[in-house]
């Protein structure tokens, strides 16, 4: 090759590696590119170097000249671009309004769980503290403290799995009535959220384990006006219930005892498929506690008297979430808990 020829090349590459540098419009064609000019095994300018080999001596250094003047612009237009690009594709993305955000599903809280802490909102709001008992309770404290009478047809409801050794699953919240008086001297108010075991079947609307949620006021000079009108106001503050009824009832720890309704929020009162056509959802047990109970707690029914009252939020979550099958609830599917509880995102760097 000589010089002429070799000059006239070194033109043809460099003009079209210019071309092809600044054609490239991302960093992916720029790289190849550069592997097609720049490359150390293939690229052109490589091969042109390689010719310099067959320049004679005398014309060496002018085709040497020509040869790195070729090189370093093409070098040089090839670091540019690159930087360009890479400032290109990172204020794309940031001006791109329309891509979803890089975040993950962190969790959230379950639907009785967020009925619970309002509940607990409420009533701390009026002075009451929260307390829980062991599940495993005796029977002195589940049944014999309660005023349950041995072989009383009451216990029929309450049947539950007895542990080795005696013991046995606690069937409600109300054992911890009696361990809460027995530690604490009266004023008390105090409402105890926690799981119960009963012998019941699996279906839409009952599960042999669920949550309680028990409450108890313990003063001189309780009475029924306390009791009705505090649950009055928790039923308006939760359910925004303009109307309750009280209906007697019966429990062996209470007297009187009474079921609290809630007039139906979803029809208003005039019967739909959530208050079973009814104009009432069911809300509550309650009633003054028995003067036995606040004896075997050590304490003069004489002096103190008080009234206390037992929840199902499972059941009070279903009519306010509106969900058909209370199964749902110990399923574990996040879907259902999103729903519910709406996205719990958490922000996750790009
Ligand atoms: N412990 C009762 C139950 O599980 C509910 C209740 C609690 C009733 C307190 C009255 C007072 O059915």
């Amino acid at each position: 090759m000589n010089l002429d020829q070799y000059l006239g090349e070194a033109e043809v590459i460099e003009r079209e590696g210019t071309t092809a540098l600044n054609a490239a419009n991302d960093l992916d064609a720029l790289e190849a590119a550069r592997v097609a000019f720049l490359g150390d095994r293939q690229g052109r300018v490589k091969a042109l170097q390689e010719s310099l080999k067959s320049i004679s001596k005398e014309d060496k250094p002018a085709a040497g000249k020509r040869f790195n003047e070729a090189r370093t612009r093409l070098q040089s237009l090839h670091d540019e671009r690159k930087t360009a690009l890479g400032r290109a594709r990172h204020a794309g993305a940031q001006d791109d309004l329309s891509l979803p955000e890089r975040r993950v599903w962190k969790g959230a809280k379950h639907p009785v769980t967020l009925v619970i802490e309002e509940i607990e909102g409420i009533f701390r709001e009026l002075g009451f503290t929260v307390a829980q008992g062991p599940e495993a309770e005796t029977e002195w404290y589940n049944f014999g403290s309660l005023n349950f009478p041995p072989n009383h047809p009451a216990l029929d409801a309450h049947d539950t799995l007895y542990l080795e050794g005696g013991g046995l699953l606690r069937t409600h919240t109300s054992p911890v009535q009696v361990r809460t008086l027995q530690r604490y001297a009266p004023p008390i108010r105090v409402l105890i959220p926690g799981t119960v075991y009963r012998r019941d079947f699996f279906d839409a609307s009952h599960a042999p384990a669920f949550a309680q949620i028990e409450g108890l006021c313990i003063d001189e000079g309780i009475s029924f006006v306390d009791l009705k009108s505090t649950l009055n106001l928790f039923a308006e503050r939760f359910f925004g219930a303009s109307r309750t009824r009280f209906r007697p009832s019966f429990f062996p720890f209470t007297e009187p005892s009474a079921e609290m309704d809630v007039q139906c929020g979803i029809c208003g009162g005039s019967g739909c498929p959530a208050c079973k056509g009814t104009g009432w959802i069911e809300i509550l047990g309650s009633g003054m506690v028995h003067p036995a109970v606040l004896e075997s707690a050590g304490l003069d029914p004489e002096r103190y008297t008080g009234w206390a009252f037992g929840m199902g939020p499972a059941r009070i979550a279903i009519s306010r979430y509106g969900i058909p099958d209370i199964r749902i609830l110990y399923d574990s599917d996040v879907r259902f808990l999103e729903q519910i509880a709406g996205p719990v995102l958490s922000g996750v760097e790009g």
